[in-house]
């Protein structure tokens, strides 16, 4: 039976271990140039050196006006690659595997004098009302989409993550409550995030994992539900999506619908149902810190590889630290063999 520390492999994706550090903004970056400081170098060797077996470097955008805010990592130039390579050499060095988080913020870049959208509705009544993109826009936008997969592929890296959660560009394309296009993008709403997954595989070679993001339910008053996230989830299976990576949000104001669970764990359940329905390898995340719990997710199959935030904002040697918990053989390097 797989355990925490199982190795992993899948294509030519090989993890000394099943723990992920998800992507986490920084909103690091000091010159407002989408290039990476020494501030992300350490964060992500500390968490390689602490044992993470695959770390996926925060949402990187494809685009200026796709950031969140303008402190936010960007791949639109080949400028913000050597920085990039150096974090996924050093990261290597250290045994952890790397992927990164490829992304357009849409209506939610908030210092983007005009936001870009599917459609011109704001987020909500305190942000800037959004431009909707002309069909010319979009198909110039999976272009920009493809350019930052392949800059990161000059970097280095292991595997490629499309965010397609937390309310971000490929998310509002595919959710009906943000999606009113009346063109091909609208008619079809996952038409947009797979013609970026096609785009993206045309870069990447053969064996290398494509990964994408999505938000499994929405929250709001009448958002899509796992339902939906299973059939949308197909389509871009279809269109080339190698593994899921399983979220939940970040579509809107939270409406009467409901609250995203503050328990532990409570995500699991929606990997889970991706993983069954599409019988592809998941990643889980979600308030997964405490290590048994963790451990409890491979052992029962519901994810082939758990992610862990928080939790290593907290403690970079989240992995070192679990090993020992769970009675685990890990490698730990020998200036900090001492500690453990
Ligand atoms: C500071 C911070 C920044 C985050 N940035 C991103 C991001 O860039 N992309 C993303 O998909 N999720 C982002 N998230 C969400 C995390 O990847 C993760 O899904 C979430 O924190 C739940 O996992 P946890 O309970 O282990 O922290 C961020 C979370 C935090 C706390």
């Amino acid at each position: 039976m797989n355990h925490l520390f199982s190795p992993f492999k899948f294509k030519a994706l090989e993890l000394k271990n099943r723990i992920v550090m998800p992507p986490m903004c920084q909103y690091s970056v000091e010159k407002k140039d989408g290039v990476a400081t020494d501030w992300h170098y350490l964060h992500y060797v500390n968490r390689a050196i602490g044992g993470a077996g695959f770390i996926i470097i925060e949402m990187t955008d494809v685009d200026p006006d796709g950031r969140i805010t303008d402190n936010d990592l960007g791949l639109w130039s080949d400028e913000q690659v050597p920085a990039l390579a150096r974090i996924v050499e050093a990261c290597h060095q250290y045994g952890a595997k790397v992927g990164i988080q490829i992304a357009h913020a849409g209506r939610k870049a908030v210092d983007a004098p005009v936001p870009v959208a599917p459609s011109a509705i704001p987020f909500d009544e305190n942000s800037k009302t959004p431009r909707a993109l002309s069909t010319e826009e979009v198909k110039e936008m999976v272009e920009k989409f493809r350019k930052a997969v392949k800059r990161a592929i000059n970097a280095g890296v292991d595997a490629i993550e499309i965010h397609g959660a937390h309310g971000y560009l490929i998310h509002q394309f595919h959710s009906p409550l943000t999606n009113k296009r009346d063109d091909e993008y609208g008619k079809d709403l996952t038409k947009f995030g797979s013609d970026i997954i096609q785009a993206a595989k045309r870069e990447m070679p053969n064996d290398m994992p494509l990964i994408m993001r999505i938000s499994a339910k929405e929250f709001v008053e009448g958002g899509y539900g796992i339902k939906e996230s299973i059939e949308f989830a197909k389509k871009y299976q279809q269109a080339g999506v190698d593994m899921f990576h399983i979220s939940s949000g970040g579509e809107g104001p939270i409406g009467s619908r409901g609250k995203p669970g503050t328990h532990a764990g409570y995500q699991v359940p929606l990997a889970r149902d991706i993983k069954n329905a599409l019988h592809v390898p998941v990643i889980a995340v979600g308030r997964l810190d405490d290590p048994i719990l963790a451990n409890s997710v491979i052992g029962n199959e519901d994810a082939d590889l758990v992610a862990v935030g928080r939790g290593m904002l907290r403690n970079p040697h989240w992995a070192l630290e679990a090993a020992t918990i769970l009675n685990k053989e890990t490698e730990v390097p020998k200036q900090y063999l001492a500690g453990f």
